[in-house]
């Protein structure tokens, strides 16, 4: 390996640690040494990067000695526990999961929307929720505009998003379905397998799911505006990879048609699908193992004022979590900030 960052990969045999590794090599990421780390479960499993073989280690308090970038994708609870120590150690920590999302001074950060939030970071950058991180690629240049007041948004999520284990469990069901065998439900309280289920993360008090209330959080914070409105209903859907969100997005002025897709097609990280007479819209299966945010289907909301209709699909395990945190990581090192 050349000489150049010493990374560790914290989940690195997780859904997302994966194509961390993935990506970090696709990109010619300036790596040193790489440390892939997971859990005693994997414990010296071999992983592939840049034609190496790498161990796997345990995750302990040792594991982050000489670690200058810490990309963490292992649960809130690892990061919790483990990011502070890594931050102790000298390393500056990206981190995948809800652990710090929401804490002020730590910034939540998505490359194409909010950069300047990097400055001020104590050691942890949180990489946001992989519906989110799609939802403000396409919409901020928007918001750039004219204000947004509201959003409400329904989204269609992939199981990659609950990880390896949900994306084996929609396989083997598919496969009982089709032996008429007896469908097992693990990962999802209902069976995923042609089905859908309006329920992502616990339920809160107020009806909402986490996951419901994280989109509209987290929105707010990168786009630096409490005042917009956000009502979500995030779906589980029988997709592999490839989240999908329908978004209803209410501005403070009228923009035409032509103007919003004249603005989408300039945009950093989108790439407008949009032509209805080609059958032409962004689509799972499509987006899946790319980069981009793919927005199409956009039409005036008849039913507001200023209302327009968006489709937006995005690998939730490249710009969901995995690429977005690599960005992120570029970007430290660009702007001297490790
Ligand atoms: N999937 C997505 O689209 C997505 C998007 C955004 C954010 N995230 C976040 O990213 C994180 C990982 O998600 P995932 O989808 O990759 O999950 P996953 O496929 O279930 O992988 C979990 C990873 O964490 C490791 N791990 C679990 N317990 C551990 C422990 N006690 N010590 C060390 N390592 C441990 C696992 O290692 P073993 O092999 O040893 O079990 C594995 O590498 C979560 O916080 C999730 O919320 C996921």
């Amino acid at each position: 390996m050349s000489k150049g960052y010493n990374v560790a990969v914290v989940g690195a045999t997780g859904a997302v640690g994966e194509e961390m590794l993935r990506i970090l090599e696709e990109r010619s990421f300036s790596v040193g040494n790489l440390r892939v780390i997971a859990s005693e479960r994997s414990e010296g499993r071999v992983l592939r990067f840049c034609g190496e073989n790498l161990k796997v280690e345990r995750l302990s308090s040792a594991s982050f000695r000489g670690v200058e970038i810490a990309l963490f994708s292992a649960g809130a609870q690892i990061s919790k526990e483990f990011s502070p120590q890594a931050v102790k150690k000298g390393s500056v920590v990206v981190d995948n999961s809800s652990a710090f999302r929401m804490e002020s001074g730590v910034p939540l950060v998505v490359p194409e929307v909010n950069p300047d939030a990097l400055e001020n970071h104590q050691g942890i950058i949180a990489n946001p929720n992989c519906s989110t991180i799609q939802l403000v690629v396409a919409i901020n240049p928007l918001h750039q505009i004219t204000r947004i007041k509201r959003l409400i948004i329904s989204t269609y999520q992939a199981v990659s998003g609950t990880g390896r284990e949900a994306m084996e469990e929609l396989k083997d069901q598919i496969q009982q379905w089709l032996k008429g065998e007896e469908i097992k439900k693990e990962v999802y309280p209902h069976q995923i397998a042609f089905n859908l289920i309006p329920h992502i993360g616990q339920f809160l008090p107020n009806g909402y799911t986490e996951e419901e209330l994280k989109l509209a959080n987290e929105t707010k914070k990168i786009m630096e505006d409490d005042r917009m409105a956000v009502t979500a209903t995030c779906v589980r859907v029988p997709v592999f990879i490839g989240h999908s969100e329908a978004v209803t997005v209410e501005m403070g002025k009228e923009l035409s048609v032509p103007q919003v897709k004249r603005i989408l097609s300039r945009a950093p990280g989108v790439i407008l699908q949009d032509n209805i007479d080609d059958h032409l819209y962004p689509l799972p299966l499509e987006a899946a193992e790319k980069d981009e945010v793919f927005v199409g289907r956009i039409r005036k909301d008849k039913s507001i004022k200023n209302g327009i209709n968006l489709w937006i699909v995005a690998d939730n395990l490249r710009k969901g979590a995995a690429l977005n945190a690599i960005q992120i990581a570029e970007l430290l090192i660009k702007e001297n900030l490790l």
